[in-house]
C-alpha cells in the first residue's frame, strides 16, 4: 500500500497561532484525510520550531527563559490542533533532545560530504524571517519579504555550499515539473536559482539560543565564538528528525513525502532544503505546495493594527467545520485570502445552511411523511435517467480537483451535485406525485437525492469530517475507505437507506458574532448592513426603480376614480418588509377551523416557522409540502385559534379563486 507523508511547516513559537497557521494546517489535514478515504496510508508531521534569535528575543520580552516560553507556546499549538480534530502522527519540537541529535548529526554528515567550510558572513539579517540578505536585496535597510528593519551582522560562520548545487537544483525541476505548485510560484523559485546561488550561513555566534555543534568541529579554544546552528536548518531537519534520522530514517515515508508551506517560506523548501538533502544523499521530496497569504478585511494581519484572527474565537462562534468549509472554499489554492465575517457568514447561510441542510431535511421531511423513514428502490436509473448521467462527470471533476490540490474547485462540483438534489425535487415535485399515486417514481427520486447526499457526504470528509459523518449517519451509513470506493470512485447506487431525522446541520446566522476589532474594520453594524445590502439590491438599484417606475407612471391612463388609487408607500417604507422564499415542511388543517390551515415553513432559519393562513378552501394541505411559497418574515406574530403565527404567506386572489405566489428559489431567499 502507498505510504504517503505530509509536513505541515513547523510554526514559530514567538507568538500565539493564528488564522494563517490554521489554514496551513487545516489543509494538511484535508490532505492527509482525502488520501486515507482513497485508501492509501498517511503519516502527518506538526510542529512547533523554538529556536533562534527571535525567541530568544520574544522570551526576554516575556520575562521567561526561552525553554519555559516556548513551552508554553508550542502547548498552545499542539492544543488547538487537537482541538481542531487535526489528525497529526506526531507533533515535533526542535527542543526535543531527539531532533537536536538529529540536527547534530545531518551537520556532521554534510561537513564530511566536504559541503561546510568556515568564513565570515557580513551581510543583512531580519530576525523575524530568519533570514540572510545581501546589499542588493534590501530595501532602505528593510527586509525585502516582510518588510521589518533588518539588521546588519559581521560574524564567524560555517557555510554550507549552495552554490555547488545550482545546477542540480535546476536539472531537478526540470526534471520533476510538477513537484514545486503552483506553477508561477516554481517560476520564480527557478528564476531565483538562475540568478545565481550565494553559500549559505549556516551558523550563528551572536547568542546562544540554538543547538550547539556537534562535539570535536568546535576549536577548544575557550575564547572562540560558540557557534549554533541557524535555526532554518535546525527546522528543516525536523521533517526528518521526526521519522528517525539520526537511527533507522523510515524510508518507506520519506520517499513520498509532500510539504506544505505558506509562499512566503518556499524558498528555504524548494531552493535550500533540496539542496541539504542532495547533500545528505537523501530523495528529494515529491511535492511542496505553496499557499497564498491570509489578509483580514483586505488589510495585511497585524498584532500592531489588532486585526489578528484568532482561530479559536472563529471556531467557538462559528464551529470549526464551517471554519474549515470557508477557508477551503473561499479562496483558490495558491492566492492570497480575505478574512470577513460577512464573507464567512454568506458562505455559511448560502452554501451550508441552504444548500446541504436543506436538502437534508427535505429528504428525511419527505421519507418520514410517505415512506416511514425507509426508503428501497432499484430503479432510480429507470425513472431518472438524465439525473444519473450527471453525477459520474461531477464526481470525475471533484476528485480531478482534488488530486490537484484545488480544493476551492472541487467543493465548487459538490455544489453542483448539490444543485442537482434540490432540482430534482423542485422538478418533479414528489408531493404532487405522491397525489398521482406515483409511489415507486417517489420512492426512486427520495433514494436518487439519498445516493446524491451519501456521495456529497463521502467528497465531503476531508474538508468538513463531523458534517459528513452527520449526514451519512442520518441515512444509515458510514465513511469509510471502501464506501468512498463503491459510492464515489465506482459510483456505484445504494438501493435502501433507513433514515433517522436529525436537528438543521447548520443554522443560519443573521449576523456577525464575533467582536471585530476597531482600526481599519468595520464596526459590527457596518459588516451586517453591507451583507444585507448585497443580498438585496435594493440600496443602489432603487434610484433607476425608481425613476423608471415614475415615468410609466407618467404616461398611464389616470384611474377612473381617484378615491380607489392605493396610496403610495416609499420605497424606505417598502424595504421595512422582509420578503423571504419559504418551503412548506408540513401543512395540515387548523381543527375547528374552516378556513384556517397551519403551515410549518423552512425560511432557511435555525428552526421552521410556523404560520397559520386561511387558505383551507383553496388547497388540499398535503399538495402544499415542498412548496416554494413567498412569505413576509418579519410580521408581528399573532394568535389564531389559541395558535401562533409568526408570518404571512402571499398569495393572489381574482375571480377564478386564489393561488400562492411560488419562487423557485431557496428556503430563506430574500425577495425584493
Ligand atoms: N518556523 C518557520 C517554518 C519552518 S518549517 C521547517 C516559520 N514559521 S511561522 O510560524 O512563521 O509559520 C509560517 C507558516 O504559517 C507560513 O508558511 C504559512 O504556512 C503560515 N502562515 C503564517 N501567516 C500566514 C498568513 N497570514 N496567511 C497564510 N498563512 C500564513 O516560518
Amino acid at each position: 500500500m502507498t505510504k504517503n507523508y505530509i509536513t505541515s511547516p513547523i510554526y514559530y513559537v514567538n507568538d500565539v497561532p493564528h488564522i494563517g497557521h490554521a489554514y496551513t494546517t487545516i489543509v494538511c489535514d484535508m490532505l492527509k484525510k482525502y488520501q486515507q478515504i482513497r485508501g492509501q496510508e498517511v503519516f502527518l508531521l506538526t510542529g512547533t520550531d523554538e529556536h533562534g534569535q527571535k525567541i530568544e528575543n520574544s522570551a526576554k520580552a516575556h520575562n521567561q527563559t526561552p525553554q519555559a516560553y516556548a513551552d508554553s507556546i508550542s502547548a498552545r499549538f499542539r492544543t488547538l490542533w487537537e482541538e481542531f480534530d487535526i489528525d497529526f502522527d506526531y507533533f515535533v519540537r526542535t527542543t526535543d533532545s531527539a531532533h537536536c541529535h538529529s540536527a547534530q548529526v545531518a551537520f556532521r554528515n554534510m561537513l564530511q560530504k566536504g559541503d561546510i567550510y568556515k568564513g565570515v558572513y557580513e551581510g543583512w539579517y531580519c530576525i523575524s524571517c530568519e533570514s540572510h540578505f545581501t546589499k542588493h536585496q534590501v530595501v532602505d535597510q528593510k527586509c525585502p519579504d516582510c518588510g521589518k528593519p533588518t539588521t546588519t551582522i559581521k560574524e564567524e560562520s560555517y557555510f554550507f555550499a549552495l552554490s555547488k548545487y545550482q545546477d542540480a537544483l535546476l536539472q531537478w525541476y526540470d526534471r520533476c515539473p510538477d513537484v514545486i505548485a503552483p506553477k508561477h510560484k516554481r517560476n520564480e523559485v527557478i528564476r531565483f536559482v538562475e540568478s545565481g546561488l550565494v553559500d549559505l550561513s549556516i551558523t550563528r555566534t551572536g547568542f546562544s539560543w540554538g543547538v550547539p555543534l556537534p562535539e570535536g568541529v568546535e576549536s577548544t579554544d575557550k575564547s572562540a565564538p560558540k557557534h549554533i546552528l541557524y535555526v532554518w536548518l535546525d527546522a528543516l531537519v525536523s521533517y526528518i528528525s521526526a521519522i528517525g534520522y539520526e537511527n533507522a530514517l523510515r524510508m518507506d515515508l520519506w520517499e513520498n513525502t509532500t510539504h506544505i508551506v505558506g509562499k512566503d517560506i518556499l524558498r528555504f523548501h524548494a531552493v535550500y532544503w533540496p539542496a541539504f538533502l542532495m547533500s545528505l544523499g537523501l530523495p528529494l521530496p515529491r511535492k511542496i505546495y505553496a499557499h497564498g497569504w491570509w489578509t483580514r478585511d483586505g488589510v495585511k494581519m497585524s498584532k500592531s493594527i489588532g486585526n489578528v484572527v484568532d482561530p479559536k474565537e472563529v471556531a467557538k462562534h462559528y464551529g470549526i467545520e464551517a471554519f474549515r468549509y470557508f477557508l477551503l472554499r473561499e479562496v483558490p489554492f495558491g492566492q492570497d485570502g480575505d478574512f470577513s465575517q460577512k464573507a464567512l457568514i454568506e458562505r455559511i447561510n448560502s452554501d451550508l445552511s441552504n444548500d446541504i441542510g436543506n436538502l437534508l431535511n427535505r429528504l428525511i421531511g419527505m421519507a418520514q411523511k410517505y415512506f416511514n423513514l425507509t426508503l428501497f428502490s432499484t430503479q432510480i436509473e429507470h425513472f431518472y435517467p438524465q439525473e444519473v448521467a450527471k453525477i459520474a462527470p461531477i464526481l470525475e471533476r471533484f476528485e480531478s480537483a482534488m488530486s490537484d490540490m484545488q480544493p476551492h474547485i472541487a467543493l465548487e462540483e459538490l455544489w453542483g451535485l448539490l444543485r442537482l438534489g434540490n432540482s430534482v425535487i423542485s422538478t418533479y415535485e414528489p408531493w404532487k406525485m405522491m397525489k398521482q399515486a406515483k409511489s415507486e417514481q417517489t420512492q426512486a427520486l427520495l433514494m436518487l437525492v439519498g445516493n446524491i447526499l451519501i456521495k456529497v457526504a463521502l467528497c465531503l470528509y476531508p474538508i468538513m469530517p463531523k458534517t459528513a459523518r452527520a449526514i451519512a449517519s442520518a441515512l444509515g451509513y458510514s465513511i469509510d475507505a471502501p464506501s468512498f470506493a463503491r459510492y464515489v470512485s465506482q459510483n456505484t447506487f445504494i438501493s435502501s437507506a433507513t433514515l433517522t431525522p436529525v436537528p438543521p446541520l447548520f443554522p443560519r446566522i443573521e449576523s456577525p458574532l464575533m467582536p471585530d476589532p476597531s482600526a481599519p474594520l468595520d464596526s459590527q453594524s457596518s459588516a451586517n448592513t453591507e451583507s444585507r445590502s448585497e443580498s438585496n439590491p435594493k440600496s443602489d438599484s432603487q434610484p433607476s426603480v425608481c425613476a423608471s417606475h415614475a415615468s410609466s407612471q407618467a404616461n398611464a391612463p389616470k384611474p377612473k376614480d381617484s378615491q380607489s388609487t392605493p396610496s403610495l408607500v416609499g420605497i424606505e417604507e417598502f424595504a421595512k418588509l422582509d420578503l423571504r422564499v419559504g418551503v412548506v415542511l408540513e401543512c395540515q388543517r387548523v381543527p375547528k377551523s374552516e378556513k384556517l390551515l397551519r403551515f410549518l415553513i423552512d425560511l432557511g432559519e435555525p428552526t421552521p416557522r410556523q404560520i397559520l393562513s386561511g387558505i383551507a378552501k383553496y388547497y388540499d394541505p398535503s399538495e402544499l409540502v415542498g412548496k416554494q411559497v413567498c412569505v413576509v418574515a418579519n410580521l408581528k406574530p399573532v394568535k389564531l385559534m389559541g395558535l401562533v403565527s409568526a408570518g404571512m404567506i402571499l398569495s393572489a386572489h381574482d375571480d377564478e379563486g386564489l393561488s400562492l405566489l411560488s419562487v423557485p428559489k431557496k428556503a430563506g431567499s430574500k425577495i425584493s
